[in-house]
This record gives C-alpha cells, sequence and structure tokens, in this order.
C-alpha cells in the first residue's frame, strides 16, 4: 500500500492556475501542427554574447570552481555589480554588505519573504504583477493587500488609497518599474512618495528592477536607488537574464540597505549554497561588457516593438507604445474577457499571448504580449489577427 501522500497547506492553498488551460490549448494545438506564434513568454530569444559563453567554458574547467560556492557572493562578483550599479546608476555599494548575489532575482523575491515576512504580516503588493511577491508572502503565513494599477494612474500604485490600518500593519511593499505585465515606468517623483511612505509607516521597500536596462528611444530608466533616502527604506532585485540574455544561467542580485541585504542574505545561507562560481565569473564579463552588451539587444526590441505595436494598432486594437521592457499590454476588444481573448487570439490566429488576469484581479480586460520573436513573425501578427472576428 503506498503510503498517504499530503501536500503542504500552502500548496493547497495556491490560487487556481490561470496559464493551465492556456497551456492545454497551446499543446493540443501543437499536436494538430498549428504553426504557433509564441509571445506568451518573457525570455529573451536573443542569444548570450559569445565572451560571455567563453568565459564559463575557461573557468568551468578551474578545480577551484568545482567546489560549494558561497551562497552570497564571490567577492570578485559583488564588486563587479558595485562597479556597474557605479557606472549605469551612479550609486555607489559596498560590495561586503551591500550586495548580495541571487540564483536569478527569482529566488532572492521568493526568499526575501522567508526573511523578513511573519506569519500575520501585511504586505502591500500590485495588481496586476509579476506573481512571486504575493506567493512569496502567502508561503509565509502572510497577507497580501494588493493595490491595483489603474491607466489613469499610469499603472502606478496609489499609495494614498491604502487605509490607515493597512498601512500601520504593512511591513513590506513591492513596487516594480519598468513593470511586467503593463509596461509602465515610475520617475523620481514617484520613488519620492514611496520612500515618503516607507518612513511614515515604517515599511520597508522592495523595488524589482530587472528590466531598467531595456529602454526605448533614449530612455534610461532609473534605479530605485538613486533617489535620496532610498537606501534607508529599501532593497533592490536585479538580473542578468533579461539585461545579457541570460536567464537560463541563473544570475541575478539584491542591492542597498545593508540590514535589509543581511537578511536576506542569512536566509539564503540556511537555504542555498549559491551560484556556481564559473556562471558568476562568466556574469562578472557581462557586467564589464555592459552597454557593448545591451546597446544592440535595445536595437532590436525596440524595433521589434514598432512592428508589434503599429500592426496591433493598424487591427484596431487599443495599446500604448511601450517606453520598456519587452511586454506590450494591450486592452481586450469590447465584451471579451482576457481570458476570451487570449483563447480566440490562440484558436483562430495560432498567436498565443498571457491572459492579463494572470497577473492579479486588476489585470482583467487585457492580454500580455511579448517581442521575443523576429520581425518576419511579428509581422505575420496582425495579419494573422485581422482575419480573426473580434
Ligand atoms: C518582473 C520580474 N522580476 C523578476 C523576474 C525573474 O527573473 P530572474 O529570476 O530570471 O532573474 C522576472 C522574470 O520574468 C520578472 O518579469
Amino acid at each position: 500500500m503506498p503510503i498517504a501522500i499530503r501536500k503542504a497547506q500552502r500548496i493547497n492553498r495556491l490560487p487556481p492556475y490561470l496559464f493551465a488551460e492556456i497551456d492545454r490549448r497551446k499543446r493540443e494545438a501543437l499536436s494538430r501542427g498549428v504553426d504557433l506564434i509564441d509571445l506568451g513568454i518573457g525570455d529573451p530569444d536573443i542569444p548570450t554574447p559569445s565572451a560571455v559563453v567563453e568565459k564559463l567554458l575557461e573557468c568551468a574547467s578551474k578545480p577551484v570552481n568545482h567546489r560549494y560556492p558561497s551562497s552570497s557572493g564571490m567577492g570578485e562578483f559583488r564588486q563587479a555589480v558595485s562597479n556597474w550599479y557605479h557606472s549605469r546608476f551612479n550609486v555607489k555599494l559596498d560590495p561586503a554588505k551591500e550586495v548580495v548575489s541571487l540564483i536569478g532575482s527569482k529566488e532572492g523575491i521568493g526568499n526575501m519573504a522567508v526573511a523578513f515576512v511573519d506569519p500575520g504580516d501585511v504586505v502591500l503588493v500590485s495588481s496586476p504583477c509579476y506573481p512571486v511577491y504575493h506567493i512569496g508572502t502567502a508561503f509565509n503565513g502572510g497577507k497580501n493587500y494588493f493595490l491595483p494599477l489603474k491607466k489613469e494612474n499610469h499603472c502606478l500604485p496609489d499609495l494614498d488609497s491604502i487605509p490607515a490600518d493597512i498601512a500601520k500593519q504593512a511591513k513590506l511593499l513591492w513596487i516594480n518599474y519598468p513593470n511586467n505585465p503593463t509596461a509602465a515606468v515610475a520617475d523620481k517623483d514617484f520613488y519620492l512618495r514611496v520612500i515618503d511612505f516607507a518612513n511614515q509607516h515604517n515599511v520597508i521597500v522592495c523595488h524589482d528592477a530587472a528590466y531598467t536596462e531595456m529602454g526605448y528611444d533614449g530612455y534610461r530608466p532609473m534605479s530605485f536607488l538613486e533617489v535620496d533616502g532610498a537606501r534607508e527604506v529599501g532593497i533592490e532585485f536585479h538580473s542578468l537574464s533579461k539585461t545579457f540574455n541570460m536567464t537560463g544561467w541563473r544570475i541575478g542580485m539584491a542591492v542597498g540597505n545593508s540590514d535589509l541585504v543581511a537578511g536576506l542574505a542569512q536566509a539564503k545561507s540556511n537555504l542555498d549554497s549559491g551560484i556556481f562560481q564559473a556562471v558568476q565569473e562568466a556574469g562578472i564579463e557581462a557586467l564589464k561588457l555592459g552597454d557593448k552588451i545591451v546597446e544592440p539587444s535595445r536595437k532590436i526590441y525596440q524595433e521589434r516593438r514598432d512592428i508589434l505595436v503599429d500592426g496591433l494598432r493598424a487591427v484596431g486594437l487599443e495599446c500604448e507604445k511601450p517606453q520598456a521592457t519587452f511586454y506590450v499590454w494591450v486592452a481586450c476588444p469590447k465584451g471579451l474577457s482576457s481570458a476570451d481573448f487570449t483563447a480566440k487570439l490562440l484558436d483562430e490566429a495560432g498567436v498565443v499571448t498571457t491572459p492579463g488576469n494572470g497577473f492579479g484581479d486588476a489585470g482583467e480586460g487585457y492580454v500580455r504580449f511579448t517581442v521575443c520573436v523576429d520581425k518576419e513573425r511579428l509581422r505575420e501578427v496582425a495579419e494573422r489577427i485581422r482575419r480573426v472576428k473580434l
């Protein structure tokens, strides 16, 4: 007799997986031989630069790299992060105390809650958002309070709308600009309001900056840490994934307030054993090359963005041209929900997108497209949608 296996309550309490139905339809279409254009996933199709790959090959054979790495990262990697923050944002970071390596920023985002969220703690999270923020809270017994991102507020959370008792109980606030999935951007004024709110209510600010390097038409998104007072209240999560086309490598970093960095590092040291050192050495190479890698990618994404947005608008769909990220946030045609529109695009046009409500209730009425396929395929998207009865 097999033993009775019961999943932990935290797993049973997970919200229904809204992408499962899309996955099922996608598999079914593929099995019918449908030529799908997959704009569902935010994963660069551009390969990692060869200089970075070569560094990995060179460093993979060094015996010193075959042993356990430190979970906080090699000194040289943390120094490279500090140098990059200085050259890119003019932010000075102490590599020993204000930088910790992450096995991709997703790992650090999840472990932030392990380090700082107690059962019953309130965590302020945007809706829609990258789901790991609220899953981390839920797994650790905290309570999420969702702040809707509305078009009329340029998809920035309205901090004044937070009831006084919630603000009082709040322990953490998650923000993410340039934003996934809305592609919204934030300016210094917004960050100043966030810092003010954090000081007033004693709230830790966690800024997810994964997309700062993906800005177009000369726009360069800022780091939260550029703003006076940010280091006193916050920590910023960053990643080599989207910046250097390294999603598969699993390497990122958290930087900022030394107590927050130390808390996260303490949680991590009890749970993981860091990043393969050869990957860290390759990451150092990527950070050193910096804009030499990023600029060609920006050009590619900007051109693709123009093709996709112009095409979608030409077929009557409503969307803004994003200043940053590789996402396009498209309003559903009248009468269609996010799920309906996504299903129609898949079934009738063979175009895979992500329903906005998969990122939270306030994402209902929208669908997210990515530009992670080549120009020719993106041109085809509008042509295919033109044939769909909307
Ligand atoms: C907003 C945001 N943050 C973090 C991540 C995680 O990136 P990684 O774990 O590859 O660093 C993603 C990935 O899609 C994302 O969209």
